[in-house]
């Protein structure tokens, strides 16, 4: 079958802020491919979401695993020959015993799983899925950081120190930058942004902002004009009235 509506993939859809992307991009007429480590939840949310009458389909994709991804890629290839969008969302925040809140004594092994979710996965996402995108000369790719992230604020007291989660966020930051100026010329739109503090299970109650409001921005970059933002970081739009750049 051809698709002639754009083709969009958010890692960790089945809930928090991937799911209010993948609700956002379907809205506007975007085909939306949920996907979700947990085959269940993510069937749930597809049932939801297509009850509502939006136009989305799902495939289990935990990111950190090799032969996961590469079946994904796979079942992509066979089903539309083609990605348009891909939303790196996914992500974990271990930063919740003491130990962990701190680099003298945060857990090698908190890194390392850290480092694993939140950016080697995000890499190997991006390398199985760019090729779908070289197929058609069109990508756009966004990845979801953090401020607390940002090398120039990393000092800021206004912060945890929560050293696993920023960074890898930093290491996020670092490989968009990279990829984008790989991918220069081939109308494959690399950006990372933040979406703001989020009442979601890892941002907690007490946040101010709902993944809907943190879902804006990264509908702005996942919809870029060609020839748009390549290697940015963006804050979230909704406190600026329009698209903010982040310093690194
Ligand atoms: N919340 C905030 O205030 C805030 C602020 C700045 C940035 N962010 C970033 O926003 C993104 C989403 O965060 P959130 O607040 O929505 O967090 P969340 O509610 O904890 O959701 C995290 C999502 O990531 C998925 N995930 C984790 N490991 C995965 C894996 N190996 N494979 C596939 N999916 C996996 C989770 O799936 P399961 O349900 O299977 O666990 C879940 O869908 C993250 O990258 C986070 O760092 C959040």
């Amino acid at each position: 079958m051809t698709y002639q509506k754009k083709i969009a993939v958010v890692t960790g859809s089945n809930r928090g802020l991937g799911y209010a992307i993948a609700r956002k991009l379907s809205q506007i007429g975007i085909h939306v491919v949920l996907t979700s480590r947990n085959q269940r939840d993510g069937l749930a949310v597809k049932e939801q979401l297509s009850n509502e009458g939006l136009d989305v389909n799902y495939h289990t994709l935990d990111v950190t695993s090799d032969l996961n991804v590469a079946e994904f890629v796979q079942w992509l290839r066979e089903a539309y020959g083609r990605v348009d969008i891909l939303v790196n969302n996914a992500g974990i925040n271990p930063t919740t015993k003491p130990e962990e809140s701190s680099l003298l004594t945060v857990q090698l092994e908190t890194m390392r799983s850290t480092f694993d979710t939140n950016v080697l996965a995000l890499l190997r996402t991006s390398q199985a899925l760019i090729p779908l995108m070289k197929v058609h000369n069109y990508g756009r790719i966004v990845n979801v950081s953090t401020e607390m992230a940002s090398l120039a604020a990393i000092t800021s007291d206004y912060y945890p120190i929560a050293p696993s989660y920023r960074l890898s966020k930093l290491g996020v930051n670092g490989l968009t930058v990279l990829l984008a100026k790989e991918l220069l010329g081939a109308n494959i739109l690399v950006n990372a942004y933040s979406p703001g503090w989020m009442k979601t299970d890892m941002g907690g109650e007490n946040a101010p902002f709902t993944a809907d409001q943190g879902a804006e921005t990264a509908v702005y970059l996942a919809t870029l004009p060609d020839g748009g933002a390549q290697g940015q970081f963006f804050a979230e739009m909704r406190q600026f009235g329009g698209p903010i750049k982040l310093q690194w």
